[in-house]
């Protein structure tokens, strides 16, 4: 039983063989996904997923990729949307200078004004944060989520970890701590409280070791679970049967 707490199903890389890929999941022991929106329409298509198959969950959001295309439309669609029972956190969002494909003013405004809106539907976060720590840090410091976080695809310094686990953050770990030039995500991944610690594919995105390279599908979770299991010393079934409870936890769902 393993849940893989964020990735995109509706993605067009899916288009052709989306109930296979579903059914391998299935058979692969992975009970549960999060469909993460990057946009309106991407969360519109979470929470539809999340209606159409028991075991999807959605997280609804603006990517800071997309910070720029907010209008006034967006967020009363997604308050409406953030009230379908199993729409789980908001997100996801934050900051990204790595590609600033919005410019950084917008991406802060839109990040602040959803950690707000979260805040007011009573809604977890999921952050994206590429290049930005100083910024990143600096707004959910001055905005905290009152119901708390988690940094997904986690992939900064032990330093920084330990300030945002102290401020009562969840890490998410997924395919870059497989690669072989992972070593301070792996140090994060060794030194990380055992119950605050996620896995995640980020599907169709970042696939772990061995099939790096490839399309990634939430199956191929398992290899993030395997990698903590060695690197921690622990059975493979205790790292999902933690990661889960965490999953449940932050998510609220029991
Ligand atoms: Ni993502």
């Amino acid at each position: 039983m393993i849940w893989d707490t964020h990735a995109h199903l509706d993605d067009p890389a899916y288009t052709e063989d989306f109930e296979e890929v579903i059914a391998h999941m299935k058979s692969a022991g992975i009970s549960r996904v999060t469909n993460v929106g990057c946009d309106l329409a991407s969360s519109e298509r979470s929470t539809q997923l999340a209606k159409d198959y028991d075991f999807i969950y959605a997280a609804i959001g603006i990517h800071p990729h997309s910070a720029e295309k907010v209008t006034d439309e967006t967020w009363p669609k997604l308050l409406l949307m953030a009230k379908e029972p199993k729409v789980l956190a908001w997100g996801e969002i934050g900051l990204d200078y790595y590609h600033d494909f919005s410019p950084r003013p917008v991406q802060k405004e839109v990040f602040i004004q959803q950690i707000n809106l979260a805040n007011q539907v009573g809604l977890p976060i999921v952050i994206h944060n590429r290049d930005a720590h100083q910024d990143v840090l600096e707004i959910v410091k001055a905005y905290p989520p009152k119901y708390g976080g988690v940094f997904h695809c986690y992939s900064g310094s032990w330093e920084m970890a330990k300030i945002l686990l102290n401020l009562g953050f969840y890490l998410s770990f997924a395919g870059p701590v497989t690669f072989k030039n992972a070593r301070h995500t792996v140090e994060v991944a060794i030194k990380a409280p055992m119950d605050r610690i996620l896995v995640e594919t980020d599907s169709p995105y970042l696939t772990p070791e061995p099939r790096r390279g490839k399309r990634n599908e939430p199956t191929y979770v398992r290899e993030i679970v395997q990698k903590l299991a060695d690197i921690r010393n622990l059975p493979f079934k205790d790292v999902a049967r933690q990661t889960m409870c965490n999953a449940e936890t932050i998510f609220k769902l029991r």
